[in-house]
């Protein structure tokens, strides 16, 4: 009996030992931009939040600047395990789901307002879980705003981007886009955008200001159109393998801290882009050209079948669902 206790209380002893060394979950967190833009500013949030609440359970270390993955290899190596969470841009998950595609109609969106509308809505929550198939759960989206249009000339219709290269993300919506006013698309990474307009491989891009301005595109694009012509929102996604072995708890705080972030983040960008946009006024690079609204309808005529084009992969419903958002 007592060999019996001694030993019951050695193996008490050896699993408490073993629970107080247990190493912290190491949550790594991949992106492609700037510190100082929405989604840099949140995963500082989100890594400061784990940090207060979860020491020694778990850490989160944050790498910017496509310094682990860039843009084309981020989703892939979270499936292998290798990094837990990344937020890419919404237009960059083509490969695992067609609904978020959604998010890419030009025009579809008047303002930042009804993009958060739709996100919050049924439809816009039920997209979070889309690609749980594919071994991905989203976990909320993060806003960065809506796109401008940079170029080395001036775009003040569609004729003038005729034949002229842009880059695009990974999404073949806004490959369309561009190729309805007559302009060539290239696919390509974040990473390489600003050396394709400074080497002049390219004539011109699409992005947020905040995107345009930590990333000095501004520097190299002697022209920005203020179109507002679509949204660059992102979508934190983890992998269901990860999430789903977390403990219980853990994971919960985790989520509370990643929401958070959020509401964080989602301030930051609706401040940055007028903060962003100012700045490079102040600079005096670049010449933000504003529509007149003849111009900005030519735009909306030209782009606007691409709805139709992509209505039976993105689903009718769904499309009408984000329309219904702007009222
Ligand atoms: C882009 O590739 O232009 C953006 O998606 C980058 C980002 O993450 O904001």
């Amino acid at each position: 009996m007592r060999l019996l206790t001694a030993a019951v209380t050695s193996i008490a002893l050896a699993i408490g030992a073993q629970v107080a060394t247990a190493a912290p979950i190491e949550i790594k967190f991949s992106h492609v931009v700037a510190e100082n833009t929405p989604k840099g500013q949140m995963a500082i949030k989100f890594k400061e939040l784990v940090a207060e609440r979860l020491a020694g359970k778990a850490e989160v270390e944050v790498y910017p600047n496509s310094q682990l993955f860039g843009d084309g290899k981020e989703l892939e190596a979270m499936l292998l395990g290798d990094i837990q969470f990344i937020a890419p841009s919404l237009s960059k998950f083509q490969k695992y789901t067609s609904s978020l595609q959604v998010f890419d109609l030009p025009f579809l969106f008047k303002n930042m307002e009804a993009v958060e509308k739709f996100q919050q809505s049924e439809a816009g929550q039920k997209m979070l879980m889309s690609m749980e198939d594919k071994g991905l759960i989203g976990l909320g989206y993060l806003h960065n705003g809506l796109k401008q249009l940079s170029a080395s000339e001036p775009l003040r219709v569609p004729s003038d981007a005729a034949g002229k290269k842009f880059r695009i993300m990974t999404s073949d919506v806004l490959q369309s886009q561009f190729e309805a006013v007559e302009a060539v698309p290239l696919k390509k990474p974040f990473s390489e955008v600003f050396t394709l307009l400074q080497t002049k491989a390219i004539d011109g891009q699409e992005n947020t200001w905040s995107n345009i301005y930590s990333k000095k595109f501004f520097e190299v694009q002697p022209y920005i159109t203020e179109s507002n012509h679509g949204v660059l929102d992102y979508l934190v996604v983890t992998s269901t393998e990860f999430w789903m072995d977390l403990d219980e708890d853990i994971r919960a705080e985790l989520k509370k801290a990643l929401d958070e972030a959020i509401a964080y983040g989602n301030e930051i960008a609706a401040k940055k882009g007028d903060e962003d946009r100012q700045a490079i006024i102040d600079s005096n690079r670049s010449e933000i050209i504003e529509l007149t609204d003849a111009e900005r309808q030519q735009w909306v005529d030209a782009m606007k079948p691409v709805w139709k084009q992509f209505e039976s992969d993105i689903g009718a419903d769904l499309i009408e669902a984000a329309v219904s958002s702007n009222n």
